[in-house]
């Protein structure tokens, strides 16, 4: 891979340990992946927050990262391992929030906007078409490729830190037009509901793996295309994907001789099915990926004027703090029924000590609950959800 004078500079250690650091990472992945140079970046978005998946060792890392370097180009968070006001309310450990409060620490001391979200892009860190970033979070960055139309990898927590760092990232993969161009027509079939996007994405992630799909029959807004995204890149590993009508630059799209798959009605309700892995759940977790505004103010008015049972399961609303901040009234509205949680969410949360069965309409969450979260899980409707609640 091509180097400048800087980055070589970089390389040898002349700007310091950290940043010498950054750049073995970048150059590490760059050989990997065929990458001719390194390109600027306008944006990062990091994982590898919560102390539950990240550790000990994740934690030692960023705090020599933090030693000598900071990051130079507008860098969010992921979600933490607990909601860093509330977290004592989530039954978190003291031990585990003294570990959570360094890892955050550490990333303030980085100069990364520490407001903890896998939504940075309705909150303010949001790419524009053209522009290319370095982002992890799977769900995030399909977003970021497919709705937005920007261009990341599909970036792992310390490779987009390094390009945070650094400010370039290795141009290969996704960063090439040729690599972004659809590889398989999805003839789809499901109702406009959100819980339906999930599943469907779901099936198609199983269906095609690594592909990019071209989406044909259905319209969903942003949140559906959001919890689409989640889903296909958790059960596949989809970065980038078209929806007929409605991403951009779908029309530009060459389809001729691609494979078709047919998933509808059917393919969605096996997805539910085979998800379902419980019953009676004892935590009810919504926000996956984080609820925006909309989803906040319509989950609001599906409770409004209504009583929690006696004997309801918790609940969480998982969002970001900043949109809680934009949502009183319907936060309020949701306090009654369970609690509008922050910083964190249903997979990363260490809910292992304190629940057995969740329920939640996240065809992600529902992929992650068994293996990161020893949960039994039941997957259904917002609507179907609160009326367990009710
Ligand atoms: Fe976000 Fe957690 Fe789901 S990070 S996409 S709410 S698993």
């Amino acid at each position: 891979m091509y180097l400048t004078k800087e980055e070589e500079e970089i390389l040898a250690g002349g700007k310091g340990p950290g940043r010498q650091r950054a750049m073995q990472l970048l150059v590490a992945l760059g050989q990997i992946y065929d990458a001719d140079r390194l390109v600027p970046i306008t944006s990062a978005h990091l994982s590898g927050v919560s102390y539950k998946t990240i550790g000990d060792g994740g934690l030692d890392f960023l705090l020599e990262m933090a030693q000598d370097s900071q990051v130079t180009v507008n860098t969010t968070l992921n979600p933490a391992g607990m909601d860093m006001e509330r977290w004592q309310e989530m039954g978190v450990s003291p031990t585990f929030a003294e570990k959570q409060k360094r890892i955050i620490d550490a990333y303030a001391r980085l100069k990364v906007n520490t407001n903890c979200t896998c939504t940075p892009y309705i909150t303010g860190n949001t790419p524009k078409e053209g522009e290319t970033v370095a982002w992890a979070e799977s769900s995030a960055l399909s977003y970021v490729n497919s709705v937005l139309n920007a261009r990341t990898n599909r970036e792992g927590g310390p490779g987009a830190l390094a390009a945070a760092i650094i400010g370039k990232t290795p141009r290969y993969g996704l960063h090439l037009e040729e690599n972004r161009r659809p590889t398989v027509i999805i003839e789809a079939e499901v109702d406009d509901e959100i819980t339906d996007y999930s599943l469907l994405g779901h099936a198609v992630g199983i269906k095609v793996g690594g592909a990019i799909p071209y989406f044909k029959g259905i319209r969903p807004d942003v949140n559906g295309l959001k919890t689409m995204a989640a889903a296909m890149a958790a059960a596949g590993s989809v970065a980038k994907f078209h929806v007929e009508g409605v991403t951009p630059g779908w029309g530009l799209q060459e389809l001729k001789g691609l494979e078709k798959v047919a998933i509808g009605r059917e393919e969605v309700r096996k997805a539910k099915d085979s998800l379902t892995t419980g019953k009676d759940p004892d935590l009810i977790a919504l926000g996956c990926p984080h609820l925006s505004q909309i989803e906040m103010k319509m989950l609001a008015s599906l409770l409004d004027g209504k009583r929690r049972a006696n004997d309801a399961p918790e609940v969480w609303f998982c969002t970001s703090r900043t949109v809680k901040t934009w949502c009183p009234k319907e936060t309020a509205i949701l306090e009654k029924f369970g609690k509008v949680v922050c910083d964190t969410c249903m997979i990363v949360a260490p809910i292992e000590g304190n629940h057995r069965c969740t329920a939640t309409n996240s065809a992600k969450a529902c992929n992650y609950l068994p293996g990161l979260c020893s949960q039994k899980v039941v997957c259904d409707s917002n609507a179907a959800l609160l009326e367990m609640v009710l």
